[in-house]
């Protein structure tokens, strides 16, 4: 299978250690020993913290949205470090460089590529750049809510959602650097259009990806 996989950063580097970036090497290695597979990291807290500052330096949001690129592109030089000779070692910045990169035979990790999106959109579009057959993103919660979990005890998570539904949903959210919501709007689309099977999942533990591949688990998102 061809697989894209999203990791969150506030999953990856949530506690500014080294280790889940061990524990995701494991998994990713597996997986790529039967799939052809293509991570994409998110920036989590750093990049918010990055996004602050430079926003109250003046910044504009696209400028913002740049600061974050770099943070998220950090995480990915990261996690190639940790996969070692298993990784293709540059981060591609557009998704050509991503094809390229991966005729190695390598993995290949990226994070953001251009501003007003986040790397959801970035894995729906390299899902769609290569033709995947299963986009995976790796959360901090266990899929998705009706409402925000961390604040509603009586929150419920959807099994299934159809990518419209989805869109009505967090349609009315604001839209700025560092905070593109639970899943941004352009991913939705993209997903949408060119019918890509997708699974949001909790990738604190980092194998629930690939239990993925061959059970249902988290939300799955309809292309419709
Ligand atoms: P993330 O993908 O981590 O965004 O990129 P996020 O959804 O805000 O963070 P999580 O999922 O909660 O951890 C960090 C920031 O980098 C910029 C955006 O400002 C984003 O919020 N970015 C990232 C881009 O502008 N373009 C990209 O392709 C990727």
């Amino acid at each position: 299978m061809k697989i894209v996989v999203t990791i969150g950063g506030s999953v990856l580097i949530k506690n500014s250690d080294y280790k889940k970036f061990k524990e995701y090497v494991d998994v990713l290695l597996e997986m790529k020993a039967e799939n052809e597979l293509f991570v994409v990291v998110g920036g989590g807290k750093p990049a918010r913290n990055y996004i602050k500052i430079a926003r109250a330096l003046g910044a504009s949001e696209a400028l913002c949205d740049d600061v974050g690129i770099e943070v998220t592109r950090m995480n990915a030089r990261l996690l190639i470090i940790a996969l070692g000779d298993a990784a293709y070692p540059k981060v591609p910045h557009n998704f050509a460089e991503a094809l390229e990169y991966s005729s190695s035979g390598k993995l290949v990790v990226m994070g953001g590529t251009e501003p007003a999106h986040s790397t959801d959109a970035v894995g729906s579009i390299l899902a769609e750049f290569i033709g995947a057959d299963l986009l995976i993103n790796a959360t901090s919660v266990d899929g998705l809510y009706d409402k925000d979990p961390e604040i509603y005890d009586d929150a419920v998570m959807f099994e299934e959602i159809t990518a419209s539904d989805m869109m009505d949903l967090l349609s009315n959210k604001d839209i700025m650097a560092g905070t593109y919501e639970f899943f941004d709007q352009t991913a939705i689309g993209i997903i949408k259009r060119s019918r890509i099977k997708t699974v949001i999942l909790n990738g604190d533990d980092p194998r629930n990806i690939i239990k993925a591949t061959f059970e249902k688990i988290g939300t799955t998102i309809l292309p419709q």
